[in-house]
């Protein structure tokens, strides 16, 4: 295991205050802290060898290549994908809407696409827009009353209709791990295909896509300490070969001419119109060697022990609604009992606690939670216990949250 303090002088984010207070980020699902050597990448790129990536013939450009392309190495070894399946996005958002578009070719009137009431909306919307351009049908696979998605569940709504099957892999709200590679099974026993959303899961636990048998998965750079704006979509070579790309433009081609005839170039690069976010590629490979040296077993260990230390003593609080106890990751979603969600977030604030309040893009669910709103604190490898006591610590004002907000 790795020493937490240690790690923490790593992150020029965490020295600074809130509100007068030492900053406590429980927001990690919103988005990651980033460590200095991925800061660093970033700005040699800009400093020491800044120029266009696969358009070059001079030095400083054969070095962009290579950093990128091998930025493109580096994610397909941490996933366990050949690089030729890495195709760069601008994060989970447009990796789902590529393959939404790319998909839409195979789904024919009445076909049926799963999803649950648990996606946020990057793995909802495509998918609608998909579902009215082609008459196709949206089914909701139950979940329990937990909130979890279980295989017994996908099995008894897969059906010879079924084309697609998207779901989270970690739900962002109430953060249950999927058994993705059984469900995986399952839809392929359909003939359908198997899209994983690994938004919540890749910054988090040790992804095997291989291992999993995912048709395609997508997931972002900066919940998993890399900049914005770059993300990852996996794709099997072969659907990947057969997709129409959602984006044209320089970079995908390699020819047009006067009468429209396009070729395009093969996989990966097909999907990589116009010039690519090239510091994120530079960023997210840092930041992905800085996770590989901490290990992913590692870092899911610590998350799990942590939020058991946060769940158990807030259960002591008798002014605390949890709505995911049972969860595996570190995500605890809540209420102040009496307190409406956003009021209680700025109150967190007041004490230099950042949190997520509000449906958290997954709109649907608050229909299933019976809840208008929630708060979220989400927790990643560099936080600790005397965090967790703070937060813990603020949560007991409990009624007097808003006396205590308006004094
Ligand atoms: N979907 C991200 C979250 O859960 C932004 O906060």
């Amino acid at each position: 295991m790795f020493d937490v303090n240690e790690i923490r002088k790593d992150f020029p984010m965490l020295k600074n205050k809130m509100q007068n207070h030492d900053l406590i980020y429980f927001d990690n699902a919103a988005t990651s802290l980033k460590p200095t050597c991925v800061i660093k990448a970033i700005n040699d790129y800009y400093l020491k060898y800044c120029a266009n990536a696969h358009r070059g013939d001079y030095d400083i450009a054969h070095k962009v290549d290579e950093e990128y392309e091998n930025g493109r190495n580096i994610v397909a070894k941490f996933i366990n994908a050949n690089p030729n399946e890495i195709v760069f996005t601008s994060g989970t958002t447009m990796g789902l809407n590529i393959v939404a578009y790319g998909l839409m070719d195979k789904i024919n009137e009445g076909d049926e696409i799963l999803i649950t009431e648990a996606e946020h909306a990057s793995n909802v919307l495509p998918w609608f827009k998909i579902a009215k351009e082609k008459n196709a049908i949206i089914k909701y696979i139950p979940l329990t009353k937990e909130g979890k998605l279980t295989p017994d569940s996908l099995k008894n709504t897969l059906s010879n209709k079924t084309k697609v099957v998207a779901i989270a892999h970690v739900s962002n709200v109430l953060g249950y791990v999927v058994d993705a590679k059984t469900l995986a099974k399952l839809t392929h026993q359909y003939g359908a295909y198997f899209v994983l959303d690994a938004a919540q899961s890749a910054p988090h636990l040790k992804l095997d896509v291989k291992d999993i048998d995912a048709d395609f998965v997508c997931f972002s750079g900066h919940k998993m300490l890399g900049p914005t704006g770059i993300g990852v979509l996996y794709g099997k070579y072969k659907l990947l070969k057969e997709m129409d790309p959602l984006m044209s433009g320089g970079g995908m081609n390699t020819r047009f001419d006067m009468c429209g005839d396009v070729g395009l170039q093969i996989p990966p690069l097909k999907f990589e119109a116009g010039t690519q976010n090239i510091e994120g590629v530079i960023g997210l490979s840092s930041a992905i060697k800085y996770l590989e040296k901490i290990g992913m077993n590692n870092i899911e260990e610590y998350e799990k022990e942590l939020k058991k230390y946060a769940v158990e003593k807030l259960k002591k609080l008798d002014n605390v609604i949890i709505y995911n106890e049972n969860s595996e990751s570190g995500i605890i979603t809540f209420n102040i009992k009496d307190v409406f969600a956003q009021d209680a977030g700025s109150y967190f604030n007041s004490k230099g606690i950042a949190v997520r309040t509000g449906l958290h893009c997954a709109k649907i669910l608050v229909n299933f939670l019976h809840t208008e709103a929630t708060v979220r604190a989400s927790l990643y490898f560099y936080n600790t216990k005397e965090e967790i006591d703070a937060f813990v610590e603020a949560c007991k004002s409990g009624g007097d949250f808003l006396d205590a907000f308006f004094a």
